[in-house]
Protein backbone atom coordinates (compact mmCIF):
# COMPACT_ATOMS: atom_id res chain seq x y z
CA UNK A 1 0.00 0.00 0.00
CA UNK A 2 1.18 3.31 -1.06
CA UNK A 3 1.13 5.93 1.51
CA UNK A 4 1.20 9.58 1.27
CA UNK A 5 0.86 12.90 2.83
CA UNK A 6 -1.69 15.83 1.90
CA UNK A 7 -0.34 19.32 3.83
CA UNK A 8 -4.14 20.59 2.81
CA UNK A 9 -7.55 21.78 4.34
CA UNK A 10 -9.76 18.71 4.15
CA UNK A 11 -12.39 20.41 2.18
CA UNK A 12 -9.80 20.74 -0.57
CA UNK A 13 -8.81 17.22 -0.81
CA UNK A 14 -9.66 15.71 -3.96
CA UNK A 15 -9.91 11.81 -3.11
CA UNK A 16 -11.94 8.48 -3.91
CA UNK A 17 -13.24 9.15 -0.17
CA UNK A 18 -12.31 11.25 2.34
CA UNK A 19 -12.55 9.41 5.97
CA UNK A 20 -12.96 11.13 9.47
CA UNK A 21 -13.20 10.55 12.32
CA UNK A 22 -15.99 11.47 14.80
CA UNK A 23 -16.72 11.54 18.48
CA UNK A 24 -18.92 11.97 21.17
CA UNK A 25 -18.51 14.79 23.09
CA UNK A 26 -22.09 14.47 25.27
CA UNK A 27 -23.31 13.79 28.49
CA UNK A 28 -24.42 10.28 29.11
CA UNK A 29 -27.57 9.24 27.30
CA UNK A 30 -27.63 12.05 25.12
CA UNK A 31 -24.91 12.21 22.17
CA UNK A 32 -23.23 15.19 20.61
CA UNK A 33 -21.36 14.03 17.99
CA UNK A 34 -18.60 16.01 16.86
CA UNK A 35 -16.24 15.82 13.87
CA UNK A 36 -12.79 16.06 14.47
CA UNK A 37 -11.98 18.79 12.53
CA UNK A 38 -11.53 22.74 12.80
CA UNK A 39 -12.46 23.24 8.86
CA UNK A 40 -16.25 24.33 9.08
CA UNK A 41 -16.53 23.16 5.18
CA UNK A 42 -16.12 19.91 6.36
CA UNK A 43 -18.35 20.05 9.23
CA UNK A 44 -21.60 21.37 7.06
CA UNK A 45 -20.98 18.34 4.55
CA UNK A 46 -21.97 16.29 7.59
CA UNK A 47 -24.42 18.63 9.62
CA UNK A 48 -27.35 17.08 8.08
CA UNK A 49 -26.50 14.39 9.26
CA UNK A 50 -25.34 14.85 12.67
CA UNK A 51 -28.34 16.80 13.34
CA UNK A 52 -30.42 13.90 12.40
CA UNK A 53 -29.65 11.47 15.23
CA UNK A 54 -28.88 8.54 12.93
CA UNK A 55 -25.26 9.01 13.88
CA UNK A 56 -23.69 9.01 17.32
CA UNK A 57 -19.86 9.03 17.28
CA UNK A 58 -19.69 5.67 18.76
CA UNK A 59 -16.54 3.56 18.49
CA UNK A 60 -16.78 2.00 15.18
CA UNK A 61 -19.49 3.47 13.71
CA UNK A 62 -19.16 4.04 10.11
CA UNK A 63 -21.14 5.80 8.01
CA UNK A 64 -20.81 6.76 4.24
CA UNK A 65 -22.05 9.86 2.49
CA UNK A 66 -21.83 10.51 -1.25
CA UNK A 67 -21.34 13.32 -3.42
CA UNK A 68 -21.13 15.21 0.10
CA UNK A 69 -21.80 18.86 -0.46
CA UNK A 70 -18.98 21.84 -0.21
CA UNK A 71 -16.21 19.75 -0.32
CA UNK A 72 -13.66 17.94 -2.56
CA UNK A 73 -13.84 14.30 -1.66
CA UNK A 74 -16.31 12.08 -4.20
CA UNK A 75 -17.51 10.48 -0.87
CA UNK A 76 -17.48 11.05 2.75
CA UNK A 77 -16.37 8.47 5.46
CA UNK A 78 -17.43 9.07 9.23
CA UNK A 79 -16.01 6.82 11.40
CA UNK A 80 -16.76 6.70 15.00
CA UNK A 81 -14.10 7.07 17.60
CA UNK A 82 -16.23 6.94 20.82
CA UNK A 83 -16.62 9.38 24.10
CA UNK A 84 -14.37 12.21 23.05
CA UNK A 85 -12.48 12.03 26.60
CA UNK A 86 -11.41 8.71 26.19
CA UNK A 87 -10.26 9.06 22.37
CA UNK A 88 -6.47 8.50 22.14
CA UNK A 89 -3.84 7.30 19.54
CA UNK A 90 -5.10 3.43 20.04
CA UNK A 91 -8.64 4.50 19.40
CA UNK A 92 -7.27 6.07 16.42
CA UNK A 93 -5.11 3.04 14.98
CA UNK A 94 -8.18 0.73 15.26
CA UNK A 95 -10.48 3.68 13.20
CA UNK A 96 -7.70 3.41 10.39
CA UNK A 97 -7.74 0.49 10.32
CA UNK A 98 -11.68 0.53 10.53
CA UNK A 99 -12.03 2.57 7.52
CA UNK A 100 -9.95 0.07 5.16
CA UNK A 101 -11.85 -2.91 6.30
CA UNK A 102 -14.93 -0.86 5.48
CA UNK A 103 -13.81 0.47 1.95
CA UNK A 104 -12.16 -2.63 0.52
CA UNK A 105 -15.27 -4.81 -0.15
CA UNK A 106 -16.83 -1.41 -2.01
CA UNK A 107 -14.15 -1.35 -4.56
CA UNK A 108 -12.94 1.79 -3.38
CA UNK A 109 -8.84 1.41 -4.04
CA UNK A 110 -7.46 5.08 -2.60
CA UNK A 111 -8.75 7.29 -0.25
CA UNK A 112 -8.12 9.40 2.25
CA UNK A 113 -7.80 9.76 6.23
CA UNK A 114 -8.09 13.01 8.15
CA UNK A 115 -5.20 12.97 10.38
CA UNK A 116 -7.29 14.32 13.81
CA UNK A 117 -4.99 16.56 16.45
CA UNK A 118 -4.03 14.20 19.45
CA UNK A 119 -2.77 15.70 22.79
CA UNK A 120 0.79 13.63 21.58
CA UNK A 121 0.77 15.65 18.46
CA UNK A 122 1.13 15.18 14.83
CA UNK A 123 3.42 12.58 14.43
CA UNK A 124 1.76 10.33 16.37
CA UNK A 125 -1.31 10.59 15.00
CA UNK A 126 0.04 9.92 11.49
CA UNK A 127 1.80 6.90 13.13
CA UNK A 128 -1.41 5.13 14.10
CA UNK A 129 -3.39 6.32 11.01
CA UNK A 130 -0.72 4.63 8.99
CA UNK A 131 -0.21 1.27 11.06
CA UNK A 132 -3.85 0.86 11.00
CA UNK A 133 -4.14 1.22 8.13
CA UNK A 134 -1.85 -1.65 7.34
CA UNK A 135 -3.46 -4.17 10.11
CA UNK A 136 -6.83 -3.99 8.20
CA UNK A 137 -5.10 -4.39 5.01
CA UNK A 138 -4.27 -7.32 5.76
CA UNK A 139 -6.15 -10.32 5.16
CA UNK A 140 -5.93 -14.41 5.28
CA UNK A 141 -7.26 -16.00 2.32
CA UNK A 142 -4.41 -16.21 0.43
CA UNK A 143 -5.35 -19.79 -0.35
CA UNK A 144 -9.37 -19.26 -1.31
CA UNK A 145 -9.36 -19.87 -4.76
CA UNK A 146 -11.95 -17.10 -5.09
CA UNK A 147 -10.11 -14.81 -3.54
CA UNK A 148 -10.99 -11.12 -4.33
CA UNK A 149 -8.11 -9.13 -4.96
CA UNK A 150 -9.73 -5.92 -2.29
CA UNK A 151 -6.78 -4.55 -0.94
CA UNK A 152 -6.50 -0.65 -0.64
CA UNK A 153 -3.63 0.48 -2.99
CA UNK A 154 -2.93 4.17 -1.77
CA UNK A 155 -4.15 5.74 1.41
CA UNK A 156 -3.05 9.60 1.84
CA UNK A 157 -2.71 10.86 5.11
CA UNK A 158 -4.16 14.88 5.42
CA UNK A 159 -2.14 17.02 8.02
CA UNK A 160 -2.46 20.52 8.71
CA UNK A 161 -0.74 22.89 5.73
CA UNK A 162 1.28 24.17 7.93
CA UNK A 163 2.97 21.40 9.88
CA UNK A 164 6.47 20.35 9.45
CA UNK A 165 7.03 18.09 6.82
CA UNK A 166 10.51 16.39 8.08
CA UNK A 167 8.54 14.77 11.17
CA UNK A 168 5.48 13.27 9.33
CA UNK A 169 7.73 12.05 6.38
CA UNK A 170 9.72 10.19 9.26
CA UNK A 171 6.80 8.92 10.69
CA UNK A 172 4.72 7.59 7.83
CA UNK A 173 8.78 5.70 6.59
CA UNK A 174 8.44 4.47 10.32
CA UNK A 175 4.89 3.11 10.59
CA UNK A 176 4.59 1.69 7.18
CA UNK A 177 7.90 -0.50 8.05
CA UNK A 178 6.30 -1.76 10.72
CA UNK A 179 2.82 -2.35 9.77
CA UNK A 180 4.93 -4.58 6.80
CA UNK A 181 6.64 -6.19 9.27
CA UNK A 182 3.93 -6.71 11.50
CA UNK A 183 1.95 -8.23 8.38
CA UNK A 184 5.10 -10.19 7.44
CA UNK A 185 4.77 -11.85 11.56
CA UNK A 186 1.05 -12.68 10.58
CA UNK A 187 1.60 -14.31 7.46
CA UNK A 188 4.04 -16.68 8.62
CA UNK A 189 1.51 -17.05 11.34
CA UNK A 190 -1.57 -17.96 9.80
CA UNK A 191 0.29 -20.60 7.28
CA UNK A 192 -0.33 -24.33 7.57
CA UNK A 193 2.25 -26.25 9.33
CA UNK A 194 2.41 -28.35 5.99
CA UNK A 195 3.22 -25.77 3.83
CA UNK A 196 5.12 -23.56 6.23
CA UNK A 197 7.72 -26.38 7.91
CA UNK A 198 10.90 -25.60 10.21
CA UNK A 199 12.88 -25.92 6.92
CA UNK A 200 10.52 -23.52 5.82
CA UNK A 201 10.51 -21.22 8.17
CA UNK A 202 14.29 -20.82 8.00
CA UNK A 203 13.89 -19.96 4.36
CA UNK A 204 11.38 -17.39 4.83
CA UNK A 205 14.31 -15.55 7.61
CA UNK A 206 16.73 -16.07 4.74
CA UNK A 207 14.57 -14.69 2.47
CA UNK A 208 13.53 -11.58 4.38
CA UNK A 209 17.01 -11.14 5.31
CA UNK A 210 18.31 -11.21 1.91
CA UNK A 211 16.03 -8.61 0.66
CA UNK A 212 16.79 -6.69 3.12
CA UNK A 213 20.52 -6.85 1.81
CA UNK A 214 22.49 -4.98 4.79
CA UNK A 215 25.75 -5.97 4.96
CA UNK A 216 25.03 -5.71 8.64
CA UNK A 217 22.25 -7.61 9.04
CA UNK A 218 22.79 -11.75 9.08
CA UNK A 219 20.64 -14.53 8.70
CA UNK A 220 22.12 -17.98 9.55
CA UNK A 221 20.52 -21.53 9.63
CA UNK A 222 21.31 -25.00 10.95
CA UNK A 223 19.88 -27.87 10.86
CA UNK A 224 20.00 -31.52 12.90
CA UNK A 225 23.46 -32.06 12.72
CA UNK A 226 24.14 -28.90 14.05
CA UNK A 227 21.58 -29.06 17.00
CA UNK A 228 23.00 -32.48 18.20
CA UNK A 229 26.80 -30.89 17.47
CA UNK A 230 25.45 -28.17 20.22
CA UNK A 231 24.21 -31.10 22.57
CA UNK A 232 20.93 -28.95 22.31
CA UNK A 233 19.59 -32.31 23.90
CA UNK A 234 16.27 -30.20 25.91
CA UNK A 235 15.73 -29.12 21.59
CA UNK A 236 16.45 -32.27 20.16
CA UNK A 237 14.20 -34.62 22.55
CA UNK A 238 11.45 -32.53 20.71
CA UNK A 239 12.46 -32.53 17.45
CA UNK A 240 13.81 -36.52 17.53
CA UNK A 241 9.61 -37.13 16.53
CA UNK A 242 9.12 -35.44 13.45
CA UNK A 243 9.89 -36.70 9.33
CA UNK A 244 10.53 -32.45 9.43
CA UNK A 245 14.11 -31.54 9.98
CA UNK A 246 14.32 -28.81 12.71
CA UNK A 247 16.14 -25.41 12.24
CA UNK A 248 17.98 -23.35 14.26
CA UNK A 249 17.45 -19.79 12.98
CA UNK A 250 19.61 -17.01 13.59
CA UNK A 251 19.56 -13.26 12.93
CA UNK A 252 22.02 -10.47 13.38
CA UNK A 253 22.01 -6.68 13.43
CA UNK A 254 25.31 -5.75 14.21
CA UNK A 255 25.28 -1.76 13.01
CA UNK A 256 29.11 -0.57 13.01
CA UNK A 257 28.36 2.44 15.50
CA UNK A 258 27.03 -0.15 18.42
CA UNK A 259 28.93 -1.10 21.22
CA UNK A 260 30.89 -4.21 20.49
CA UNK A 261 28.53 -6.42 22.85
CA UNK A 262 24.87 -6.78 21.49
CA UNK A 263 22.74 -5.40 24.22
CA UNK A 264 19.58 -7.49 22.96
CA UNK A 265 19.43 -11.67 22.93
CA UNK A 266 15.53 -12.24 21.56
CA UNK A 267 14.86 -15.75 21.29
CA UNK A 268 11.29 -17.15 19.66
CA UNK A 269 9.78 -20.62 20.22
CA UNK A 270 9.32 -22.25 16.92
CA UNK A 271 6.75 -24.87 17.31
CA UNK A 272 5.36 -24.91 13.53
CA UNK A 273 3.05 -27.72 15.04
CA UNK A 274 2.18 -28.91 17.94
CA UNK A 275 0.47 -32.05 18.24
CA UNK A 276 1.45 -32.61 21.68
CA UNK A 277 3.76 -35.77 20.63
CA UNK A 278 3.07 -39.01 22.83
CA UNK A 279 0.74 -37.21 25.39
CA UNK A 280 -0.93 -35.94 22.16
CA UNK A 281 -3.76 -33.08 22.42
CA UNK A 282 -8.02 -33.73 21.64
CA UNK A 283 -8.62 -33.36 18.01
CA UNK A 284 -10.53 -30.48 19.25
CA UNK A 285 -8.80 -27.31 18.03
CA UNK A 286 -5.81 -29.00 17.29
CA UNK A 287 -5.54 -27.24 14.04
CA UNK A 288 -4.81 -23.86 15.81
CA UNK A 289 -1.71 -25.68 16.76
CA UNK A 290 -0.22 -24.37 13.56
CA UNK A 291 -0.19 -21.01 15.96
CA UNK A 292 2.66 -22.37 17.49
CA UNK A 293 5.67 -20.53 16.17
CA UNK A 294 4.21 -16.89 17.10
CA UNK A 295 6.37 -16.29 18.90
CA UNK A 296 9.68 -16.85 16.81
CA UNK A 297 7.82 -15.20 14.13
CA UNK A 298 7.36 -12.24 16.16
CA UNK A 299 11.21 -12.21 16.69
CA UNK A 300 11.26 -12.48 12.59
CA UNK A 301 9.20 -9.77 12.30
CA UNK A 302 10.68 -7.37 15.08
CA UNK A 303 14.03 -8.39 13.16
CA UNK A 304 13.10 -6.96 9.70
CA UNK A 305 11.66 -3.93 11.79
CA UNK A 306 15.26 -3.69 13.04
CA UNK A 307 16.95 -3.67 10.49
CA UNK A 308 15.19 -1.63 8.40
CA UNK A 309 14.54 0.78 11.05
CA UNK A 310 18.66 0.72 11.93
CA UNK A 311 18.72 1.50 15.57
CA UNK A 312 22.76 1.66 16.77
CA UNK A 313 22.56 -1.17 19.47
CA UNK A 314 23.46 -4.76 18.20
CA UNK A 315 20.42 -7.18 18.29
CA UNK A 316 20.17 -10.93 18.15
CA UNK A 317 17.17 -13.27 17.74
CA UNK A 318 17.26 -16.90 17.69
CA UNK A 319 14.45 -19.22 17.22
CA UNK A 320 13.87 -23.12 17.49
CA UNK A 321 12.09 -23.99 15.27
CA UNK A 322 10.46 -27.85 14.92
CA UNK A 323 6.91 -30.00 14.86
CA UNK A 324 6.48 -31.84 18.28
CA UNK A 325 4.95 -35.08 16.79
CA UNK A 326 4.01 -38.92 18.08
CA UNK A 327 5.90 -41.20 16.51
CA UNK A 328 8.37 -44.69 16.85
CA UNK A 329 11.06 -42.08 17.74
CA UNK A 330 9.01 -39.64 19.61
CA UNK A 331 10.09 -38.97 23.25
CA UNK A 332 7.81 -40.45 25.66
CA UNK A 333 6.94 -39.47 29.11
CA UNK A 334 9.51 -40.67 31.63
CA UNK A 335 12.59 -40.11 29.39
CA UNK A 336 14.94 -37.94 30.53
CA UNK A 337 16.45 -35.57 28.44
CA UNK A 338 19.77 -33.37 29.09
CA UNK A 339 19.74 -30.11 28.45
CA UNK A 340 22.68 -27.90 26.59
CA UNK A 341 23.41 -25.87 29.82
CA UNK A 342 23.84 -29.81 31.20
CA UNK A 343 20.72 -29.83 33.44
CA UNK A 344 18.82 -33.09 33.04
CA UNK A 345 15.24 -32.55 32.64
CA UNK A 346 12.41 -35.41 33.54
CA UNK A 347 9.78 -35.09 30.54
CA UNK A 348 6.51 -35.61 32.85
CA UNK A 349 4.43 -34.54 29.70
CA UNK A 350 5.40 -34.80 25.83
CA UNK A 351 3.43 -31.91 25.43
CA UNK A 352 5.31 -29.06 28.01
CA UNK A 353 7.76 -28.70 24.88
CA UNK A 354 7.86 -24.84 24.27
CA UNK A 355 9.98 -24.67 27.32
CA UNK A 356 12.25 -27.46 25.91
CA UNK A 357 13.57 -25.71 23.01
CA UNK A 358 13.12 -22.90 25.07
CA UNK A 359 15.54 -23.85 27.61
CA UNK A 360 18.37 -24.53 25.07
CA UNK A 361 17.64 -21.58 22.71
CA UNK A 362 18.17 -19.35 25.71
CA UNK A 363 21.25 -21.31 27.40
CA UNK A 364 23.04 -20.84 23.68
CA UNK A 365 21.80 -16.91 23.32
CA UNK A 366 23.30 -16.31 26.36
CA UNK A 367 26.36 -18.27 25.82
CA UNK A 368 27.46 -17.38 22.57
CA UNK A 369 26.37 -14.02 22.39
CA UNK A 370 26.74 -12.58 25.66
CA UNK A 371 24.15 -10.45 25.71
CA UNK A 372 23.01 -7.44 28.26
CA UNK A 373 19.14 -8.36 28.36
CA UNK A 374 17.51 -11.30 27.07
CA UNK A 375 13.60 -11.81 25.89
CA UNK A 376 12.02 -14.84 24.75
CA UNK A 377 8.42 -14.65 23.74
CA UNK A 378 6.31 -18.13 23.33
CA UNK A 379 3.10 -19.25 22.58
CA UNK A 380 3.61 -21.52 25.84
CA UNK A 381 1.06 -21.98 27.97
CA UNK A 382 -2.88 -22.20 28.10
CA UNK A 383 -3.17 -21.35 31.59
CA UNK A 384 -2.10 -18.18 30.64
CA UNK A 385 -4.75 -17.80 28.19
CA UNK A 386 -7.54 -19.01 31.25
CA UNK A 387 -5.74 -16.11 33.24
CA UNK A 388 -5.52 -13.12 30.98
CA UNK A 389 -7.36 -13.89 28.01
CA UNK A 390 -6.06 -11.86 24.93
CA UNK A 391 -5.85 -8.65 25.88
CA UNK A 392 -2.16 -8.65 27.91
CA UNK A 393 0.76 -11.37 27.01
CA UNK A 394 1.49 -12.76 30.52
CA UNK A 395 5.69 -11.22 31.24
CA UNK A 396 7.96 -12.95 33.47
CA UNK A 397 11.13 -11.47 34.41
CA UNK A 398 14.36 -11.26 36.92
CA UNK A 399 14.85 -7.49 36.29
CA UNK A 400 12.42 -4.82 37.23
CA UNK A 401 14.03 -2.26 35.38
CA UNK A 402 13.56 -4.08 31.90
CA UNK A 403 10.00 -5.16 33.33
CA UNK A 404 9.03 -1.65 33.44
CA UNK A 405 10.36 -0.84 30.04
CA UNK A 406 8.69 -3.38 28.29
CA UNK A 407 5.43 -2.57 30.80
CA UNK A 408 5.74 1.22 29.24
CA UNK A 409 6.53 0.24 25.72
CA UNK A 410 3.43 -2.10 26.01
CA UNK A 411 1.23 0.92 26.92
CA UNK A 412 2.19 2.84 24.01
CA UNK A 413 1.92 0.20 21.54
CA UNK A 414 -1.35 -1.55 22.51
CA UNK A 415 0.66 -4.85 22.44
CA UNK A 416 0.45 -4.82 26.56
CA UNK A 417 1.34 -7.43 29.48
CA UNK A 418 0.65 -7.83 32.80
CA UNK A 419 3.10 -8.92 35.50
CA UNK A 420 3.26 -12.26 36.76
CA UNK A 421 4.97 -13.43 39.33
CA UNK A 422 8.23 -15.82 39.50
CA UNK A 423 9.37 -17.22 43.35
CA UNK A 424 11.43 -20.28 44.52
CA UNK A 425 8.24 -21.39 46.13
CA UNK A 426 7.19 -22.62 42.62
CA UNK A 427 10.14 -24.84 42.62
CA UNK A 428 8.79 -27.72 44.41
CA UNK A 429 6.21 -27.85 42.02
CA UNK A 430 8.97 -28.85 38.88
CA UNK A 431 11.65 -30.54 41.71
CA UNK A 432 11.75 -34.07 39.78
CA UNK A 433 13.08 -37.56 41.86
CA UNK A 434 14.95 -38.46 38.88
CA UNK A 435 16.40 -35.62 37.36
CA UNK A 436 17.28 -31.88 38.39
CA UNK A 437 13.93 -30.58 36.53
CA UNK A 438 10.79 -31.76 35.70
CA UNK A 439 8.93 -30.14 32.42
CA UNK A 440 5.79 -30.24 33.88
CA UNK A 441 4.58 -28.81 37.58
CA UNK A 442 0.88 -29.87 37.62
CA UNK A 443 -2.79 -27.56 37.40
CA UNK A 444 -1.91 -24.80 39.51
CA UNK A 445 0.09 -21.63 38.57
CA UNK A 446 0.50 -23.63 35.34
CA UNK A 447 2.15 -20.14 33.38
CA UNK A 448 3.96 -19.21 36.33
CA UNK A 449 5.76 -22.73 36.63
CA UNK A 450 6.90 -23.17 33.11
CA UNK A 451 8.29 -19.57 33.52
CA UNK A 452 10.28 -20.92 36.53
CA UNK A 453 11.31 -23.76 34.61
CA UNK A 454 13.04 -21.27 31.73
CA UNK A 455 14.38 -19.13 34.69
CA UNK A 456 16.52 -22.58 35.37
CA UNK A 457 18.32 -22.65 31.97
CA UNK A 458 18.94 -18.57 32.48
CA UNK A 459 22.32 -18.09 34.00
CA UNK A 460 22.59 -14.05 35.22
CA UNK A 461 21.56 -12.30 32.25
CA UNK A 462 18.79 -9.98 33.11
CA UNK A 463 15.52 -12.10 31.50
CA UNK A 464 11.92 -11.64 30.52
CA UNK A 465 9.43 -14.19 29.56
CA UNK A 466 6.15 -13.55 27.76
CA UNK A 467 3.79 -15.84 27.60
CA UNK A 468 1.32 -15.21 24.06
CA UNK A 469 -0.37 -18.05 24.01
CA UNK A 470 -3.23 -15.35 24.36
CA UNK A 471 -2.04 -12.60 22.22
CA UNK A 472 -0.73 -14.22 19.55
CA UNK A 473 -4.20 -14.49 17.89
CA UNK A 474 -7.02 -12.18 18.25
CA UNK A 475 -9.87 -13.74 19.32
CA UNK A 476 -12.47 -12.92 18.87
CA UNK A 477 -11.66 -11.23 15.89
CA UNK A 478 -11.90 -7.89 15.91
CA UNK A 479 -13.10 -5.01 13.12
CA UNK A 480 -9.55 -4.34 12.73
CA UNK A 481 -8.22 -7.68 12.89
CA UNK A 482 -10.21 -10.13 10.74
CA UNK A 483 -7.05 -11.93 10.18
CA UNK A 484 -6.42 -14.25 13.11
CA UNK A 485 -2.91 -13.91 13.74
CA UNK A 486 -2.45 -9.97 15.74
CA UNK A 487 1.43 -9.93 15.28
CA UNK A 488 1.58 -9.13 18.87
CA UNK A 489 5.26 -8.15 19.55
CA UNK A 490 6.53 -6.39 16.43
CA UNK A 491 5.80 -3.29 17.74
CA UNK A 492 6.33 -3.78 21.21
CA UNK A 493 9.78 -4.95 20.38
CA UNK A 494 10.58 -2.07 18.56
CA UNK A 495 9.59 0.45 21.05
CA UNK A 496 11.63 -0.95 23.46
CA UNK A 497 15.06 -0.68 21.52
CA UNK A 498 13.72 2.69 20.08
CA UNK A 499 12.93 4.11 23.37
CA UNK A 500 16.35 3.40 24.21
CA UNK A 501 18.52 3.57 20.96
CA UNK A 502 18.86 6.74 18.58
CA UNK A 503 18.38 5.32 15.29
N1 LIG B 1 1.56 -24.69 22.66
C1 LIG B 1 0.99 -25.09 23.88
C2 LIG B 1 0.35 -23.92 24.62
C3 LIG B 1 -1.09 -23.72 24.34
C4 LIG B 1 -2.03 -24.62 24.81
C5 LIG B 1 -1.51 -22.64 23.61
C6 LIG B 1 -3.36 -24.42 24.53
C7 LIG B 1 -2.85 -22.45 23.33
C8 LIG B 1 -3.78 -23.33 23.79
C9 LIG B 1 2.04 -25.70 24.78
O1 LIG B 1 3.07 -26.36 24.16
C10 LIG B 1 1.33 -26.71 25.63
O2 LIG B 1 0.84 -27.65 25.08
N2 LIG B 1 1.28 -26.49 26.91
C11 LIG B 1 0.58 -27.31 27.82
C12 LIG B 1 1.45 -27.54 29.01
C13 LIG B 1 0.97 -28.62 29.92
C14 LIG B 1 1.18 -29.96 29.26
C15 LIG B 1 1.75 -28.54 31.20
C16 LIG B 1 -0.73 -26.63 28.19
O3 LIG B 1 -0.73 -25.42 28.39
O4 LIG B 1 -1.74 -27.31 28.26
ZN1 LIG C 1 2.55 -28.41 23.70
ZN1 LIG D 1 3.48 -25.73 22.21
Amino acid sequence: MKTTLSFSRPSEVETECLAVVIVDQGEKDKPAPTLLTTDEALKNAAAELTASGEVSGKIFETVLIHRPQGIKAKRLLLVGGGKAKNFSGHELRKLAGTAVRFLKPKQVRSFSFLAPELPAGAADAVKAVVQGAFVGNFDPDIYKSDRKDQRITEITIVVPPGADRAPLETAVNESRILGESQNFTRELVNEPSNRLTPTALAERARKMAEEINSPHFKCETYGADKIKELKMGAFWSVAQGSEEPPALIVLRWSPPDAPEKPVLGLVGKGITFDSGGISIKPSDGMEKMKYDMAGGAAMLGAMRAIALLQPKVKVIAVVCATENMPSGRAQKPGDVQIAMSGKSIEIINTDAEGRLVLADALAYTEDRFKPRFMIDLATLTGAIMVALGHHHAGMFSTDDALAEALAAAGEATGDRVWRMPLGKEYDKQINSKFADVKNVGGRDAGAITAAQFLKRFVKDTPWVHLDVAGTAIGSPQTDVNRSWASGWGVRLLDRLVADKYER
